[in-house]
């Protein structure tokens, strides 16, 4: 279910602001009935008219992008840099991307303009793994990795336990790879994990995402997710349970 203000800026009848007046000019009926109400939420078999026109929806469409690293994970930018959007020029949808990636993080990332799906995605509770790849500097010991596994406290809070495995280091220029897997998905989590034992990251990687990998893909690359992934993503998060078995 999203807000009505919503769904009708998303159609590309108006401006989210826009939307807003329409509605408190009751210019706008859900099912045949005017509606004054801001925030009222409706779903896809909610019909809806914007001054005696319908609103067409757009078809839900959801892509798989490997974001490289230097691109904003946002469909727009005030200072003019490169937006994950821009990958998507050929496709006339008004998508947006589910979470975000820091700019200096590639790897996957879920795009779609079903905001259902989107938040479902999105909300803590319902865990979707990810698995991140991250080179540090330094090369971190056993017991910090263990802090790692079992929640570190971060400005904002303990984290959840983690996967936490070394996957190669190198002694001479004192770095390591390391994988994470977590289920959170706070602000530039995985880079402040890292920071708070002492080992900063220095190139960070998207690996998984659930089930989803970027086998096949170069950096910049989308695919669409074919119905079946995306109603098994549904099922995982619905689920509660992210870990896909
Ligand atoms: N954690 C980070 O620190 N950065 C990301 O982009 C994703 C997870």
């Amino acid at each position: 279910m999203e807000r009505l203000q919503k769904v009708i800026a998303h159609a590309g009848i108006a401006s989210r602001r826009k939307a807003e007046e329409l509605i408190l000019h009751g210019k706008v009926k859900v099912n045949g009935k005017v509606v004054t109400e801001l925030g009222l939420k409706v779903g896809p078999q909610d019909k809806i008219e914007v001054e005696g026109i319908p609103v067409e929806r757009e078809e839900p469409v959801y892509y798989l992008l490997y974001k490289p690293r230097g691109v904003i994970s946002s469909v727009q930018d005030d200072k003019g840099r490169k937006v994950v959007t821009d990958f998507f020029q050929d496709i006339d949808k008004r998508i947006y991307p589910i979470g975000r990636l820091d700019y200096d993080t590639s790897g996957i990332l879920l795009l779609t303009n079903d905001g259902d799906f989107a938040n479902l995605l999105m909300h803590p509770r319902y865990e979707i793994e990810k698995v991140y790849v991250a080179k540090v500097k330094g090369i971190p010991a056993r017991a910090q990795l263990k802090q790692l596994e079992k929640g570190i406290l971060l400005e904002d809070g303990m984290t959840a336990p983690a996967k936490v495995k070394m996957l190669s280091l190198d002694k001479r220029k004192k770095t390591a790879v390391i994988e994470v897997r977590i289920h959170e998905g706070r602000n530039r989590q995985v880079r402040r994990m890292f920071e708070a034992i002492g080992c900063p990251v220095m190139k960070l990687k998207r690996e998984r995402y659930a089930f989803l990998d970027l086998k096949g893909l170069n950096p910049g690359d989308y695919r669409e997710l074919s119905p079946h992934e995306v109603k098994q993503l549904r099922a995982l998060a619905l689920s509660g349970n992210g870990i896909h078995k």
